[in-house]
C-alpha cells in the first residue's frame, strides 16, 4: 500500500486504510439501522466529498430508503473561508420526511449548520447528520453529528472522497498532510 503521496505542492502520509474506513462505516451502519429502519429515511448525500461514504454506507442497508444529492462548496485549497456556497439545490419535498444528511467530514461545521437551517425551515419529521469523519477540534458551530464514524485531529486530509484542490477524491485510503 502506498504510504506517501504527493498532490501538487503538498506531501501526504497514509492515515486511514480502506479497511479501517470500511470497518468504521460498518459499525456506524449498525447504529443507524436500529434508528432508521422503520422511518423510510431520505438520505441527502452532500457532494462532492461524501460520494464514496454514501455509496459504501447505503449498500449496507436493506430497509426502505430514498437517496438524493445536494452540492455545496466551502473550501478553496486547504482553508475554509467560512462562506458556504450552495451550488445545486434540493428538488425533493422534505416536509414530514425523516432526513439524514450524509457528509464526508465535519470541520468548522459551517456546511452542516447552513444545511440544517435550510432543512429545518422545510419542516421535516426529523433531522439527523451522519459524517464519515469529524474534527471536534475545528468545530465553530453549535452542531453535533448524530453519527460520526471516525474522530480525527485537526489536520488536513485527502482521499476517499476528500480532495486537495480538486485532486485525490478517488484514493481508496485517507492521507494526512505532512507539515
Ligand atoms: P465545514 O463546513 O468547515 O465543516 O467543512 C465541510 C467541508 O469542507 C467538507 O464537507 C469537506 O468538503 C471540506 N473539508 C473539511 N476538512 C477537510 C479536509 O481535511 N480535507 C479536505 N476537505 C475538507
Ligand atoms: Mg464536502
Amino acid at each position: 500500500m502506498t504510504s506517501q503521496i504527493q498532490i501538487k505542492d503538498k506531501h501526504f502520509n497514509l492515515f486511514l486504510s480502506e479497511k479501517e474506513i470500511l470497518d468504521a462505516i460498518r459499525q456506524t451502519a449498525i447504529k443507524m439501522e436500529q434508528d432508521l429502519k422503520e422511518l423510510q429515511p431520505l438520505f441527502i448525500c452532500v457532494l462532492n466529498g461524501a460520494f464514496m461514504f454514501a455509496s459504501d454506507l447505503l449498500k449496507l442497508f436493506d430497509f426502505p430508503c430514498e437517496i438524493t444529492f445536494i452540492r455545496l462548496k466551502s473550501y478553496e485549497g486547504t482553508q475554509t473561508d467560512g462562506r458556504v456556497k450552495e451550488v445545486q439545490g434540493l428538488i425533493e419535498k422534505i416536509e414530514n420526511r425523516h432526513v439524514v444528511i450524509l457528509e464526508d467530514i465535519i470541520d468548522t461545521g459551517h456546511t452542516v449548520a447552513r444545511l440544517k437551517a435550510y432543512i429545518l425551515s422545510q419542516q421535516p419529521a426529523s433531522f439527523r447528520v451522519a459524517s464519515l469523519l469529524f474534527k471536534p477540534g475545528a468545530l465553530l458551530n453549535d452542531i453535533q453529528p448524530d453519527y460520526a464514524a471516525i474522530h480525527i485531529p485537526n489536520d488536513f486530509i485527502v482521499g476517499y472522497g476528500l480532495d486537495y484542490d480538486g485532486l485525490g477524491r478517488n484514493l481508496r485510503n485517507i492521507y494526512k498532510i505532512k507539515n
